[in-house]
């Protein structure tokens, strides 16, 4: 379930290697009777974190709409701004009506860089409904862990420029904030509009 794709010569001497991730497959999409009597893998939870005021955020203050959830952070070179490009460019083909349903959270895994204004202008640059969130380390992994996302630090966190490897991959949580759906990093547009103009129906 692993890719892994190298930058190009561009690239700053550390190694930025990004982990272009494919989903976890549910089980039950597999097909055949048996698939249908084995558990799906659970993904989503309780989350507690911070938004870039420093303002305590939940899971519990997105009930009543569904949430896209994405993991990365923003010093990302490459893998972050290319999947929330995508995501905004699909987010704009959404009606108003569409879009009052909805909230996206940013949640990186960079919190030692990413905080203040800058975690909050981040993804609100790419669209207006995504929000910027981290947390302690220990909220970070168990949000992390209970999607099912990761990531490594690679580099030397005691300079700036170390990057991050981590999956790419946008949870479709519902209303009740139970999971619905994902996209991995390789999900077209057109396959996202569809599948989220059908659940926010
Ligand atoms: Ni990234």
């Amino acid at each position: 379930m692993w890719g892994e794709h190298t930058e190009s010569a561009m690239s700053p001497p550390i190694t930025r290697r990004h982990l272009a991730v494919t989903s976890l497959a549910l089980a039950a999409a597999a097909g055949g009777w048996w698939w249908s009597r084995a558990p799906e893998p659970r993904i989503g939870g309780p989350f507690a974190l911070l938004d870039g005021k420093g303002n305590p955020v939940s899971d519990r203050d997105f009930r009543g709409r569904f949430l896209l959830v994405y993991f990365g952070y923003t010093f990302c070179p490459d893998v972050c701004p290319t999947a929330l490009g995508k995501l905004s460019s699909v987010l704009d083909r959404l009606d108003k009506a569409q879009l009052d349903q909805l909230a996206v959270v940013f949640i990186s895994v960079d919190p030692q860089r990413d905080h203040g204004a800058r975690l909050s202008e981040y993804g609100s640059a790419f669209h207006p409904l995504i929000t910027g969130l981290t947390g302690p380390r220990e909220q970070i992994d168990a949000v992390a862990k209970a999607y099912g996302a990761r990531y490594r630090i690679a580099g030397d966190t005691s300079r700036d420029d170390y990057a991050i490897d981590h999956t790419s991959v946008v949870y479709v949580m519902n209303r009740d904030g139970a999971f619905v759906t994902q996209f991995t990093h390789n999900a077209t547009p057109e396959a996202m509009l569809a599948k989220l103009q059908a659940v926010l129906k």
